[in-house]
């Protein structure tokens, strides 16, 4: 099969090429063969093919060299281990997940890694969303967002990013969404439900912005995608909760916060990993995944798609768009060429 195959460590995830690998075997840990139809690049894969990601830490990490590249994808169940029948799933069922391994003609998974889509999404749709559970999670069972709080979201034209404020408006906040470029802040402004958008600039001048639009209290919640907690306390109010989901914008280099700043403003900060809190908390997770797909159903949350890629061939150019932040919302990647009668 075709995958795009790390087998060192890279500088420009532009370059990135499939190449022939063998089809991934099934064992009983991973039981089901999935044929994937899609596939979409999130940042922490551009981090995964240079190395930087905490999980290529060489002692704590387990994602090392030859490993194929991806998480999120979407596709239909091939083939299960025989004597494995697993429960509500069957061959030629739709799924979708995230798992390392996606960008490929094929994956070999565990049952708790995919899920079977709901009735009315495409393919293409799912892979889309397949991700950011994790920012509906941060809303709603981290931050617990409430109707009468104000949500400052960075990142917000990202993947997690434009997800969390979406799930905060669905429950009736009200969001103001931070982008570094004016073309996507007049796509959020367009596309997104979002109170306010504003423009970051590298002075901080942004921050007044949002002080402004708060009558100079500050906002209740951040949902820090980029990895902004100082920024993020300057703009919070008494008693308000900063949720860390990511660090988009560190090129791997932590902040430090001075803890003096939180005690002024009595602050909360969370961290939230989403994967491990799922290891830990399955039924936490059932719960996650069924109000994030009642929004989907219900057309609160919606795909964002960004851009045209035709083929495994086509992930270079995507991941090289994705790191030079061209993107606003989610590339999906279409891997499967014969569609073998499938409503996709
Ligand atoms: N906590 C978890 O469990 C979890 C799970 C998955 C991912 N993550 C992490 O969450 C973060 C966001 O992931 P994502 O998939 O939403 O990423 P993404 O789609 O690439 O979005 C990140 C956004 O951050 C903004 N940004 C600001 N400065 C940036 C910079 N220097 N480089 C790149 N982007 C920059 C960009 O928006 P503008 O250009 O509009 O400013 C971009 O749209 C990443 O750090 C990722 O590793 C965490």
């Amino acid at each position: 099969m075709k995958a795009v195959l790390i087998s060192e460590y890279v500088t420009d995830p532009g370059a990135l090429r499939p190449t022939e690998v063998p089809v991934p075997p099934l064992h009983p840990d991973r039981p089901i063969l999935v044929r994937i139809t899609h596939c979409s690049p999130q940042h922490a894969d551009i981090l995964h093919a240079q190395g930087k990601h905490q999980n290529n830490n060489p002692k704590r990490g387990w994602c090392h060299p030859p490993f194929i590249l991806g998480y999120d994808f979407a596709g239909i169940v091939e083939f299960v281990l025989p004597n494995r029948s697993i429960e509500n799933l069957q061959i030629n069922d739709r799924v979708f997940g995230a798992a390392i391994g996606a960008f490929a003609e094929y994956i070999a998974v565990k049952p708790e890694t995919i899920r079977k889509l709901p009735e009315g999404l495409s393919n293409e749709a799912a892979c889309a969303m397949a991700g950011q559970a994790v920012s509906y999670a941060a809303v709603v069972h981290v931050a617990k967002v409430q109707p009468e709080d104000v949500v400052l979201v960075s990142g917000a034209s990202g993947g997690l990013g434009s997800v969390c404020c979406m799930a905060a408006k669905a429950l009736g906040a009200r969001v103001i969404a931070l982008t570094g470029d004016q073309e996507k802040a007049e796509m959020m402004r367009r596309d997104m439900d979002v109170d306010s958008v504003v423009l970051v600039d590298d002075g901080g001048k942004w921050i007044d912005g949002v002080l402004e639009y708060t009558n100079g209290v500050g906002v209740d919640v951040v949902l820090d995608n980029t990895g902004m907690v100082n920024d993020a306390i300057r703009c919070l109010a008494y008693m308000g909760r900063i949720v860390v989901l990511g660090f988009a914008a560190r090129k791997g280099v932590m902040e430090s916060v001075k803890m003096n700043k939180l005690l002024l403003k009595s602050a909360t900060v969370s961290g939230y990993r989403f994967g491990e809190s799922g290891r830990r908390s399955p039924q936490t997770l059932e719960a996650v995944w069924e109000g994030y797909l009642e929004l989907l159903r219900s057309g609160q949350l919606k795909p964002l798609l960004y851009g045209k890629y035709d083929g495994l061939e086509d992930m270079g150019r995507a991941l090289g768009d994705l790191a030079a932040r061209k993107v606003y919302g989610k590339i999906v990647v279409k891997v499967a060429r014969s569609q073998r009668g499938a409503k996709l």
